[in-house]
C-alpha cells in the first residue's frame, strides 16, 4: 500500500539523517516545538494596550431650535446664557438666531457673551465692544460699516437657524401736546400786547 510503503521510506529517512529512532525523533520535535513556544512567551512584546474608554462624556446632543415668533427686545435678554436650559439667542437686523451650537463663543464668559441676548448690529457693523453699540440702532452708519453688517448677516443666516424677529416697539403717534387753558390764556396775553405795542 502506498501508505505503508510512505511511511517506512520516512522511517528509514529518518534513521539514516539523524540516526535516531521515529519515537524518539517525534519527541524531539514535540520538546522543541513546546520549548520555542514557552521561550519566545517570555520575550515575546507586550499586548497592545486596550483601548481606553475616553473619559470626557459625549457631548448632549442640542436641542432642535424652537421658534419663537415676534419677541421684543426685554424677552430677548432672556436668552443671554445665563440660564443653561434657554438656548442661546442672538439678533442681528431684528433677525433672531439660534447660536446655542457656538456656546463657546456666546455662553457666559465667552468672548461675544456681550452680544447674546441682544440685537448686536450696531456693535458688529462698527466691529465694537462699546456697550452703547450693543443694539439693533443702524442709524448714522456709513457704507462700511453697512457691509460688515451684511457680510455678517450673511454668516449667520448660512450658519444658523433663524428663530423669530424683534417686535418693533410702537413707533410714537406724533400727536399734538396738549395745551393747558392757562396757557392759552397767557398766549393771547402775549399776543395781544405785541399788537397793541405795533
Ligand atoms: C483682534 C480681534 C479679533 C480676533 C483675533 C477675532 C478672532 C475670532 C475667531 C478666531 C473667531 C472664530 C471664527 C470661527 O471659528 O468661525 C471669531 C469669531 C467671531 N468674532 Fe472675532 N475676532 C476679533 C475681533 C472681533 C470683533 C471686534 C468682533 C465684533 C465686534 C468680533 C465678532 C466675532 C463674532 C460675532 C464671531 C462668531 C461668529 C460665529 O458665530 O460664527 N470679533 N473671532
Amino acid at each position: 500500500m502506498a501508505v505503508a510503503e510512505l511511511w517506512e521510506t520516512l522511517k528509514q529517512a529518518i534513521l539514516a539523517y539523524t540516526g535516531l529512532s521515529p519515537t524518539a525523533f517525534f519527541t524531539a520535535v514535540a520538546v522543541a516545538a513546546a520549548l520555542y513556544h514557552v521561550v519566545s512567551g517570555i520575550f515575546a512584546p507586550p499586548p497592545p494596550p486596550r483601548q481606553r474608554p475616553r473619559e470626557e462624556p459625549e457631548a448632549e446632543p442640542l436641542p432642535p431650535p424652537v421658534q419663537l415668533g415676534e419677541v421684543d427686545e426685554e424677552e430677548l435678554r432672556q436668552y443671554d446664557g445665563s440660564d443653561p436650559k434657554k438656548p442661546l439667542l442672538m439678533a442681528i437686523k431684528g433677525q433672531i438666531y439660534d447660536v446655542t451650537q457656538s456656546r463657546m463663543f456666546y455662553g457666559p464668559g465667552g468672548p461675544y457673551a456681550l452680544f447674546a441676548g441682544k440685537d448686536a448690529s450696531r456693535a458688529l457693523a462698527k466691529m465694537s465692544f462699546e456697550p452703547q453699540d450693543l443694539n439693533g440702532d443702524t442709524s448714522g452708519l456709513g457704507p462700511f460699516e453697512l457691509d460688515a453688517l451684511q457680510d455678517w448677516e450673511y454668516k449667520f443666516m448660512s450658519k444658523y437657524v433663524k428663530v423669530g424677529t424683534i417686535k418693533k416697539a410702537p413707533a410714537t403717534e406724533h400727536k399734538p401736546r396738549e395745551v393747558s387753558s392757562e396757557e392759552v390764556k397767557e398766549k393771547e396775553a402775549t399776543a395781544d400786547a405785541v399788537s397793541a405795542e405795533s
